[in-house]
């Protein structure tokens, strides 16, 4: 066990935003806002074809237009690095790899006369055929190394096939979640300023030290000319936990303007094929029980998309490997490298779409068996990990299952599903469970100053997206330093602060946390607690946690969804989502709320509305912006309710955290698809659930 703090006054509590009056009063600039010295803008200039290869660029009419100082393309732009990431080795070939790809830039004194300029830009192009068909049965699936970000591709115990062939109820069937496109309010955005001492980069990123790193390797640079800063950001959902083209694309403009700061914006369109997105997946789901419902067979076999340039393999047989007891299991990924953006990170990897499949194929086994589906899940809960055979440091499915049943008033549902009508309206309710990981990256680092103004300063290279982790990382400070939270000054976002992992895999409070906790504690065996003398100073990196090793550790979390469906015109509305959730220690229930509700609201948008839909003739995404891309209002979701459970895990970390950020996500789709289906007994396997579905059964 570590070493662990009590919560003495702070943690627990729910304090507002620290940073929450600078956001509203407009005085938090994000990285685009950042004031520099006469910035030029520089706007992508982006592949009009799906496949092939440049022949000719003529940048003769965009350079005629006045404000205009440079065209970059392939033919002049500064070397890169290669061999290390080919969706960052930008305009160092003539290859087109997908329809948007970055293929240049103008740099003008104004963003209009850049983005005219890029418009005039004449391209001639070789084509190739293109191919962006994701299918299940296609030839040249292929099995990659490892599935995100290091887990084992494929997992076999026992033998599923026959156990599967020989169950008394079985369920068997595919499922697909669509690509989803991450959406944060605030776009992709990167300063670059080059000057005598380096470069410095203020950008919209999730982890500023892990995109200095990704830059540094990519320009051949020493990471301490890089300064990297990030100390307001608009959301990111993991679209900016990796670096992306256009932050490479703005060092490269800064570098040929020697020493002129140059600004570059995404726009939301371009942030739809530039950003990474969610691939499309297909989940071939098999559980095979006994009549009481005892699962003994369970298969996922997953097939997924990834671009020809990179790979990104989303882990989305993960889950189930933990999710419940069966003695024969397995778990595949094969994937489709095709003509497409490069994916990649969105809220839940893995997770969020490899839970819709099974917790669906759960509810179908249910009904197979008999039994009411939160039963049926209380039946195969396990005692320890299935696939490590660990125990788990805290494993509370089955109370989220209760508590939830019973705030959601699940006792008085009918087993049978089309039994509710209201007016126009079938209602039906439906559960599902969700899952998360613990994550653990080890190196994060914190100081803590006494200062003259008798305060302590903590510094870590954290990035608050807007999950409010620079509020608890305050809280947790206070009370590592047994002080008040008044007396806590917290500084985050910037590579010049100690070490701190990337804001990602809702590791954030663990990580930084740990190391606040850590220095916190060497300051204290220094300096005494009896009022240390200002410039008292002390730095220290989260410990090793042994725990990490001997037990499985993992977020829970069952959500209920109640669902109306018009018997007129297939419209589908969710009036109620409630999620209960154990998730460790909760440092601060207002933003912790606040996490979860946004999780869980994400997920009903998973559900109902977002489809990137590919044009296969364009080898585009053709709905690429927020008036055809719907992402979830306020209109879409009446009543959206996250309450936890009480959690003690003295293993996971020093707080007893595990992490609140993604989980929420998770298992949401698959609530309402069977609240769908028990409102109307159409079966959805496949998202969005869209009202066409109900009209033809
Ligand atoms: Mo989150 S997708 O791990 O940034």
């Amino acid at each position: 066990m570590t070493r662990s703090i009590e919560p003495v006054a702070a943690v627990g509590t729910a304090p507002e935003r620290v940073d929450g009056r600078a956001k509203v009063a407009g005085k938090a600039p994000y990285a685009y806002e950042h004031p520099v010295e006469r910035p030029a803008y520089a706007h992508p200039i982006q592949a009009t074809i799906p496949a092939g290869r440049i022949r000719r660029i003529d940048t003769g009419r965009a350079l005629a237009v006045s404000g205009v100082h440079t065209v970059l393309t392939p033919d002049n732009a500064p070397p890169l690095r290669r061999g290390q990431d080919g969706e960052l080795e930008i305009l160092q070939d003539a290859d087109v790899a997908f329809r948007g790809q970055i293929i240049g830039c103008v740099v003008a004194d104004t963003p209009e006369a850049a983005r005219h300029a890029a418009d005039l830009v004449a391209v001639d192009y070789e084509r190739r055929d293109h191919d962006v068909t994701l299918t299940s049965d296609r030839s040249d699936l292929y099995r990659p190394g490892v599935v995100n970000p290091s887990y084992e591709t494929d997992t076999e115990d026992g033998d599923v096939d026959a156990a599967l062939a020989g169950a008394a109820a079985r369920v068997d069937a595919e499922y697909r979640t669509a690509r989803n496109h991450n959406n944060p309010l605030e776009p992709h955005t990167t300063v670059a300023v080059w000057d005598a001492d380096g470069l410095t980069l203020h950008d919209s990123t999730q982890g500023v030290h892990s995109l200095r790193s990704v830059v540094a390797g990519m320009f051949d640079l020493d990471e301490s000319r890089i300064r990297v800063l990030a100390p307001y950001v608009g959301g990111g959902f993991g679209s900016k936990g990796t670096a992306h083209a256009h932050v490479v694309l703005a060092a490269l403009a800064a570098k040929r303007m020697s020493g002129r700061p140059v600004k570059l914006a995404l726009t939301r369109q371009q942030t739809f094929t530039l950003a990474g997105y969610r691939t499309p997946t297909v989940q071939r789901v098999a559980l095979g029980a006994d009549t009481d419902g005892r699962i003994d067979a369970l298969a996922v076999d997953v097939v997924e998309q990834t671009s020809r340039i990179k790979e990104f393999a989303e882990q989305t047989g993960v889950p189930s490997r933990t999710m419940y007891a069966a003695r024969h299991r397995r778990t595949t990924h094969r994937m489709a490298a095709l003509d497409v953006p490069v994916p990649s990170w969105m809220r839940a990897p893995g997770v969020c779409p490899g839970m819709f499949g099974p917790e669906v194929a759960m509810d179908e086994l249910a009904e197979r068996c008999g039994l009411d589906p939160i039963e049926l899940r209380l039946r195969n809960e396990p005692d320890r990990d299935p696939e490590t055979g660990k125990p788990y440091s805290t494993r509370n499915l089955a109370e989220c299952l209760r508590v939830g049943a019973r705030r959601s008033g699940w006792d008085g549902r009918p087993a049978e599903p089309r039994q509710t009508r209201r007016g126009e309206w079938w209602v039906g309710t439906g559960v599902a469970s969700s899952t998360y990981p613990v994550h653990h990256s080890p190196g994060s680092a914190a100081r803590i100053e006494r200062g003259v103004d008798g305060r302590y300063h903590v510094s870590v290279g954290a990035v608050d997206i807007g999950t409010g982790a620079w509020t608890v990382l305050g809280q947790i400070a206070a009370d590592a330093l047994g002080v008040d939270r008044g007396d806590v000054v917290v500084t985050v976002g910037d590579t010049a602060l100690p070490f701190a992992s990337v804001a990602g895999g809702s590791s954030g409070t663990a990580n930084w946390g740990s190391a606040i906790v850590a220095a916190a504690h060497g300051f204290r065996a220094r300096f005494g607690d009896d009022d240390p003398p200002a410039g008292s100073e002390h730095t220290e990196s989260a410990p090793e946690n042994p725990d990490t090793e001997r037990f499985a550790m993992h977020a829970f979390g069952a959500q209920f969804a109640e669902v109306h469906v018009s018997a007129d015109t297939g419209e589908i509305r969710v009036p109620r989502l409630l999620g209960v959730f154990a998730a460790g220690r909760i440092v601060n229930p207002r933003l912790a709320r606040s996490q979860f509700l946004g999780g869980m609201t994400m997920g009903l948008s998973m559900a109902l509305h977002e489809d990137g839909v590919m044009d296969e003739r364009l080898g585009m995404v053709v709905n690429h912006d927020l008036a055809e891309y719907h992402v979830a209002t306020n209109a879409d979701v009446p009543s959206v309710e996250a309450e936890w459970i009480d959690e003690h895990d003295p293993h996971v970390n020093a707080m007893g955290t595990k992490g609140i950020g993604e989980i929420g996500i998770v298992g949401t789709a698959a609530a309402v698809a069977n609240a769908a289906y028990h409102a109307t007994g159409v079966r959805v396997r496949d998202l969005p659930v869209t009202a066409d579905r109900f009209l033809t059964a």
